[in-house]
């Protein structure tokens, strides 16, 4: 993953390009530092020098033809690039704007009044956390909330059972509009996911709810971004890495600061666009369709004049389910094994933050690896302590 943790509640940012090394880029996918050579003149092959966009703005209409030619263009982008503009999507401009703003709010408060909703207090590693470079020098701050079903605000998909802890944590008594509008803008993106996941369908040529059951329940996040002026030498504030989840809808402020990795080992630039999103698809997408959407690499970097802010919303499967790629898309061999989405979340953040409390409580009943799920962090730890504790 992108960053090495410590006991403190500020993260240290790895530098994972090598200085020395001008012919290859370095990134992170799947846990693993890969890289890529820098390919220029004859030696460069075809491949994308922008970022595409698609319509979206007809994505529910009544007429199964109409989605199916957003989703033939869906094919067309996620093939070539991983990345593309949604325009026109079906979430108001107001509410995305209001969300933009709280959030700008958000992380200005007090550093204390931050940290008091650090990550390491919510099991499911849900709240404000800190970035630094390696010299102290603060690059980043992310706040991240998710599925949480305690919340009454996502009862329109689940309901939590009696005695499930809260993951989610909210500044109430210093912005208590700040849970309102993001729920308000979080209700829009998600039926927006929800039907942009039914396109993703129709463009691998499957029936449009044929990836449903793997999102039942997702997994979604959205883990907001501040990125304070920084120098423009500096390294990427969010280290090159390609996406784990199932795609991601990036609804960027006007400063920009994304960029995107094209075969030739280029940095192809995503600047921000009116009225849209960023949609890149991730791992498990790639999964599903048995490679034939990959997930592209990107980073991003804040900005020398003005400080700058993003709201990625992530939409994952349901930790409840296997994913491998759709049996009908198999017809020349199976690229990929099935992967357990409840084992791998859980692994992912105790190997992210292998100091939170939660964890080392965790560790220190010694659970194996099937016992290690994703529905402990949903558990109070005295029920986990009871059914683990007199191993
Ligand atoms: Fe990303």
């Amino acid at each position: 993953m992108s960053t090495t943790t410590t006991a403190a509640p500020i993260t240290v940012l790895t530098n994972i390009q090598d200085p020395e090394d001008t012919k290859n880029v370095y990134y992170q996918s799947g846990g693993y530092r890969l890289s890529r050579p820098v390919l220029e003149g004859a030696n460069a092959k075809r491949t994308f020098d922008s970022i595409p966009t698609v319509d979206v703005s007809n994505i529910f209409s009544p007429d199964l033809e109409v989605r199916k030619a957003i989703a033939a263009e869906v094919a067309k982008v996620c093939e070539e690039v991983g990345f593309f503009y949604a325009a026109n999507p079906p979430v108001s401009k107001d509410k995305m704007e209001a969300a933009m703003e709280i959030i700008k709010t958000f992380f200005r408060l007090p550093q204390e009044e931050l940290l008091k909703l650090h990550v390491d207090n919510s099991q499911g590693v849900k709240g404000y956390l800190p970035f630094a470079f390696r010299d102290g020098r603060r690059c980043r701050a992310s706040y991240s909330l998710g599925r949480d079903y305690t919340n009454p605000e996502q009862h329109f998909v689940q309901k939590a059972s009696e005695g499930t802890v809260p993951l989610n944590q909210w500044p109430d008594e210093v912005l208590p509009e700040f849970r309102t509008i993001i729920y308000e803008y979080y209700q829009e993106v998600f039926v927006f996911a929800r039907k942009m996941l039914q396109i993703f369908a129709l463009a691998l040529g499957l029936d449009e709810t044929d990836l449903d059951d793997t999102f039942r329940f997702p997994l979604n996040d959205i883990t907001m971004q501040y990125y304070p002026v920084q120098d423009p030498n500096e390294q990427s504030s969010i280290v090159p890495h390609a996406d784990y989840g199932g795609f991601t809808l990036l609804y960027q402020d006007n400063v920009g600061g994304l960029e995107v990795l094209n075969a030739n080992g280029a940095w192809v630039p995503a600047p921000p666009r009116e009225h849209s999103y960023v949609v890149n698809t991730g791992s498990y997408m790639e999964v599903l369709s048995n490679g034939r959407f990959p997930a592209t690499v990107h980073r991003a970097f804040g900005n020398p004049r003005v400080d700058r802010f993003s709201l990625p919303f992530f939409y994952n499967p349901d930790p409840n389910v296997m994913v491998a790629p759709h049996p009908k898309l198999v017809t020349e061999g199976q690229a990929f094994q099935p992967q357990d989405v409840s084992r791998r979340q859980i692994k992912g953040l105790m190997t992210n933050r292998p100091h939170h409390p939660f964890f080392a409580k965790l560790r220190a009943l010694g659970l194996t690896d099937e016992e290690l799920t994703f529905d402990l962090v949903t558990k109070p730890l005295a029920e986990i302590e009871a059914q683990y504790g007199k191993k």
